[in-house]
């Protein structure tokens, strides 16, 4: 297993679209494993390709250190959290409910030490393939609901910030920028 390097905002990755996977292989599982350990040394809860340099349809999840209430339904049951997470996410494609929405202050990992709280739908359904290709269907709410709205924004180039409210953007505008300027001073 291997700690991959997490880009930061500015690194153009973040802003592209990924590509579907087609190809379920001992290489895309081995990615998984790899991404899992970085989400995990990162304290994340999401993480997606785009994050460590590749553009793909595919992010990891894992909620069960995060105190949060959220329900779901996994393939129509609701089985222990130990069960499905951590989650591989792979192809997946979400259809929301527009109302009721919900405040919550996100933070990224691509964007360290920037927080700011983002307006989204409170429920949502989302089909994906796991690691073998196989298909599936979670309907949640809650946290888990926004780590994967958000996670999903990463697989199309979208990131947390393009969601802010301009009060929200505005007082973080400047450590934004810094960062950006960091980033691309690196590459
Ligand atoms: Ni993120």
């Amino acid at each position: 297993m291997a700690i991959l390097k997490i880009v930061y905002y500015g690194d153009p990755i973040l802003r592209k679209k990924g590509k579907n996977v087609s190809s379920f292989d001992p290489s895309l599982a081995q990615l998984a494993k790899d991404m899992i350990e970085t989400m995990y040394e990162a304290e994340g809860i999401g993480l997606a390709a785009q994050q460590i340099g590749k553009a793909l349809q595919f992010c990891v999840i894992d909620l069960r250190e995060a105190e949060a209430e959220f329900t779901y339904t996994f393939d129509g049951s609701t089985p222990p959290m130990d069960l499905i997470m951590p989650l591989v996410m792979i192809n997946p494609t979400i259809t929301t409910t527009p109302e009721p929405v919900t405040i919550y202050e996100e933070g990224c990992l691509s964007f360290p030490g920037i927080r700011g709280e983002i307006i989204r739908p409170d429920a949502i359904q989302v089909n994906f393939q796991d690691i073998d290709g196989n298909p599936h269907q979670i309907s949640c709410n809650g946290l888990l609901a926004r780590c994967i709205m958000h996670e999903v924004d990463h697989l199309n180039g979208m990131l947390f910030i393009d969601r802010m409210e301009k009060n929200v953007l505005v007082p973080i505008e400047r450590e934004i920028k810094q960062l950006r300027k960091k980033t691309r001073k690196k590459e």
